[in-house]
């Protein structure tokens, strides 16, 4: 099994997005069965929501399901327990590092890493900015980028159907 956790400040917006979007790619690929997904904020301001209706709106005009999803903090114990820890942004990359002091970790890194020569390398936070499309474009192509890495890094030929 693979595990993959989402991070951004407030679990409302971005990380939620990219959640539910990763989720959709690896379903289109039969790989839901491998690939564990979840999400989380590095901030407490939020547990229990539901996505922001700017997040679920998107989701719900790109036919992606957001069924669920509920905020939570990150826990030190995730570190350890997901094997790729992804960012939306440079804080969200630094509060983790913080959190995970000297522990062994999973990969901690930024979403939009995985896209060579992509213009932004952070997800611009929309609960600030407003713009949704904007973020879902960029978690749509980060996402992508994402699964094809795993898919060649970690899942063994037989698992791909
Ligand atoms: P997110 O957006 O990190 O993409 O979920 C935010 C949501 C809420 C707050 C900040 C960012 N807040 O300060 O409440």
């Amino acid at each position: 099994m693979i595990r993959v956790l989402f991070v951004c400040l407030g679990n409302i917006c971005r990380s939620p997005m990219a959640e539910a979007v990763f989720r959709d790619l690896v379903k289109k690929k039969n790989l839901q069965h491998i690939i564990e997904i979840d999400s989380a904020g590095t901030g407490n301001y939020h547990i229990g929501k539901s996505p922001h209706k700017g997040t679920l709106h998107i989701l719900e005009q790109n036919s992606i399901s957001s069924e669920g999803m509920k905020a939570r903090q990150v826990k030190e114990e995730d570190l350890g327990n997901f094997d790729y820890i992804i960012g939306m942004d440079a804080e969200n990359i630094g509060n983790l590092h913080r959190l995970a002091r000297y522990n062994k970790t999973g990969y901690i890194g930024r979403l939009l890493d995985f896209v060579p020569q992509g213009k932004v390398d952070d997800v611009p936070d929309p609960y600030f900015t407003g713009n949704f499309e904007e973020v879902y474009d960029l978690v749509k192509e980060g996402c992508a980028r994402l699964l094809d890495e795993i898919i060649l890094k970690d899942l063994k030929k037989e698992e791909i159907q």
